[in-house]
């Protein structure tokens, strides 16, 4: 049943469909707990807009981070193709562009050859959390690897420019602080998270050897640390794991003395800056992040105040090649690309917690929807991610 339809036309109209889509968890929750017995399925539709419109295709598209870069990419009226294996993607994250006109989902693996025509490609599909991507360290080498020879083969091709999401695991754990661009890493090629950093790594070389011997326009993106609504509340990262465990009631688990740091920013932040790369004359690789650096023990301590749990904190023992520091030197982005974080820590945090909140109830409330599944993720420590 389509209940809506939604007309909007530029700045207004962006900000009506951001603030519904916001809404849109907590409408269906109530729908649910009202026993109306109705499936609310929203289409945003009839875009009217200025400005520059090509056909954008983004792997990863249906993930926490995809998902948001689609809401803005439809709101500035491109046509979209979201390309997705939802091994830890959600149609749900997308359906409310489901019947668009201008929007496409195709489940497909990027380890597979994809023959589309688009103008940009934005490379997000690998799984980014350590359980996501330990669980198959084949697959997220072949993901890393091979998928992205392929979507290189694609931006050849068909003349596209290529954005790839790579990220501060490239630096491994750090030697110098903070981190800038012409840092070259320190990462152990044999660790648990070899098959991840040393993924993008490869990545990355790829990107530039399609450059040079190609000519193909690539941009690369090291992102740091990003939190937001839609990120998995099972997977592990520091802020998901404290904000379900203030939720809950449990203690809040910190490995190691909690002294380590890290930095992140919100997601919105970080879709404004992959867009503004993308259209940008930067070739070289950007770290997109937020530099306001916390230690794990004040991130623990400032989920629990606004969460307002009454949850313990439970120190445990540091978990392998964990980063002691991490922290992204952005003056390159601010001077190249005029971007910087914008949306301040406690802002973000409470939209994250209310978003978790709101899975929260809604799971415990829809039989339908299905409980997180602990099987396709192998036991063992999570790390601060
Ligand atoms: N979120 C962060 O803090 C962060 C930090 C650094 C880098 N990144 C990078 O940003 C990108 C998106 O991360 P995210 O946090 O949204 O993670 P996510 O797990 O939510 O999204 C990844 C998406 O890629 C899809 N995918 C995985 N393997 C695929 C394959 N073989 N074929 C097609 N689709 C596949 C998944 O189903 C998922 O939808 C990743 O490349 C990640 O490495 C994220």
């Amino acid at each position: 049943l389509n209940l809506w339809f939604l007309r909007y036309e530029d700045a207004v109209g962006k900000l009506l469909v951001s603030s519904f889509l916001a809404l849109l968890p907590s409408l269906k929750l109530w729908l649910h707990q009202s026993h109306i017995p109705l499936k609310l399925v929203v289409t945003v539709s009839s875009c009217a807009f200025s400005g520059d419109v090509g056909h954008v295709q983004i792997t990863g598209g249906a993930g926490f981070v995809g998902s948001h870069l689609t809401d803005k990419l439809m709101m500035d009226g491109h046509e979209v193709t979201v390309v997705d294996n939802f091994f830890t993607g959600r149609k749900r994250n997308v359906e409310h562009w489901i019947g668009h006109e201008n929007f496409e989902l195709i489940n497909h693996d990027v380890v597979e050859p994809l023959y589309i025509e688009v103008d940009q490609i934005y490379h997000l599909a690998s799984p980014a959390s350590p359980p996501n991507y330990m669980y198959n360290p084949i697959k997220t080498l072949k993901t890393n690897t091979i998928g992205t020879l392929n979507m290189l083969g694609l931006a050849k091709r068909v003349g596209a420019r290529l954005l790839l999401a790579s990220t501060s695991e490239v630096y491994g754990d750090p030697e110098v602080h903070p981190q800038s661009e012409d840092y070259w890493g320190h990462v152990n090629p044999i660790g648990p998270r070899a098959c991840y950093d040393e993924g993008k790594r490869v990545a990355e070389t790829m990107c530039y050897a399609y450059m040079k011997q190609e000519g193909v326009e690539v941009r690369v993106a090291r992102i740091f640390n990003t939190f937001g609504p839609r990120m998995h509340m099972n997977d592990g990262r520091v802020v998901s794991n404290f904000i379900l465990q203030a939720l809950q009631g449990e203690p809040l688990t910190v490995y190691g003395s909690g002294s380590q740091t890290r930095a992140f920013q919100y997601v919105s932040d970080l879709v404004n800056g992959l867009v503004a790369l993308m259209n940008s004359n930067v070739s070289s690789p950007v770290n997109l992040g937020n530099p306001e650096e916390h230690t794990i023990l004040e991130f623990a301590q400032l989920i629990k105040n606004l969460v307002g749990s009454g949850s313990e904190i439970q120190f445990l023992s540091e978990a392998q090649d964990d980063p002691q520091k991490r922290k992204p030197d952005i003056r390159k982005a601010k001077m190249m690309l005029a971007w910087e974080p914008v949306v301040p820590l406690e802002e973000g945090l409470n939209k994250a917690i209310h978003y978790f909140r709101k899975e929260l109830e809604y799971q415990a409330n829809n039989q339908y929807i299905p409980k997180p599944k602990p099987a396709r993720i192998k036991k063992g420590r999570t790390r601060h991610n």
